[in-house]
């Protein structure tokens, strides 16, 4: 197969890590996650106490930050300059302050640009909201992962309980959907399927049946 380019978008929860991890492993692909990109950069704002209102002070912050993202096999550990934050990133904290931080044109400039050098040699899969639109308007394969939000809240809090987290349903559901509304709504590269995009909806699907569909894609463009 020759090597391809593919970009999955779509809401939280839908699976595209999941998926987009399974599918590099079984083809060897790099699979690079943009979400955890915004996270490290929302980490930083917080750690630092950077105001975002204060448009100077996060562009000071964007220009110097060192985000780096070092995929495994089945794990991308990300990190801040020196400190590790793969799982500091995935803190509720980070989650209700992410999309906001995502919003600011002058974090998406500097974060896009890092995708696209990232993904330039092909043989990848990005996954995040506007890969297919405006990272990879390009890309041989673009997928817009979605499913209700009844069945990606479930999902997600069984991932919390897993975690021995307390979060209820219902909370999980609202942070959900307000994270959709804020990602769909925002001026800049808002979370939107790309006209040339296939669209999957696994609301009924498992992660291997969902990983077969896109396969299934994956050969008839490879
Ligand atoms: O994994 P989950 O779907 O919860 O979120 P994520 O992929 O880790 O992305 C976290 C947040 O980053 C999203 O809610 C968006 O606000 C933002 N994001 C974005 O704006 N553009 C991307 N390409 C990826 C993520
Ligand atoms: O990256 P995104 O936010 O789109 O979703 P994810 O983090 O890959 O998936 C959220 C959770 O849903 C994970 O625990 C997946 O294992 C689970 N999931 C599932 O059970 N069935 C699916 N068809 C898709 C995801």
């Amino acid at each position: 197969m020759k090597k391809l380019t593919i970009a999955i978008d779509g809401p939280a929860g839908a699976g595209k890590s999941s998926v987009a991890k399974l599918l590099a492993n079984k083809v060897g692909y790099l699979y690079i996650d943009t979400g955890a990109m915004y996270r490290a950069f929302t980490w930083a704002v917080l750690e630092k106490g950077v105001d975002i209102s204060d448009e100077g002070a996060v562009k000071a912050l964007v220009d110097t930050v060192d985000i780096r993202l070092e995929p495994m096999a089945d794990l991308c550990r990300v990190y801040v300059g020196d400190t590790e934050v793969t799982d500091a990133i995935r803190t509720q904290r980070v989650s209700s302050h992410v999309s906001s931080v995502a919003a600011l044109a002058v974090v998406r400039q500097k974060l896009v640009k890092l995708q696209k050098a990232m993904a330039k040699e092909g043989g990848v899969i990005l996954d995040g909201r506007d890969i297919g639109t405006v990272v990879l308007p390009d890309a041989d394969l673009k997928i817009f992962l979605t499913a209700s939000v009844a069945s990606r809240a479930q999902r997600r809090y069984l991932e919390v309980k897993a975690k021995g987290g307390t979060e209820s349903y219902d909370a999980i559901a609202a942070s959900i959907a307000a994270r959709d509304d804020m990602d769909s709504h925002r001026q800049v590269s808002p979370l939107k399927k790309a006209d040339d995009a296939v669209v999957v909806d696994n609301s009924d699907l498992d992660l291997q049946q969902t990983a077969d569909v896109i396969l299934g894609l994956m050969k008839e463009r490879g």
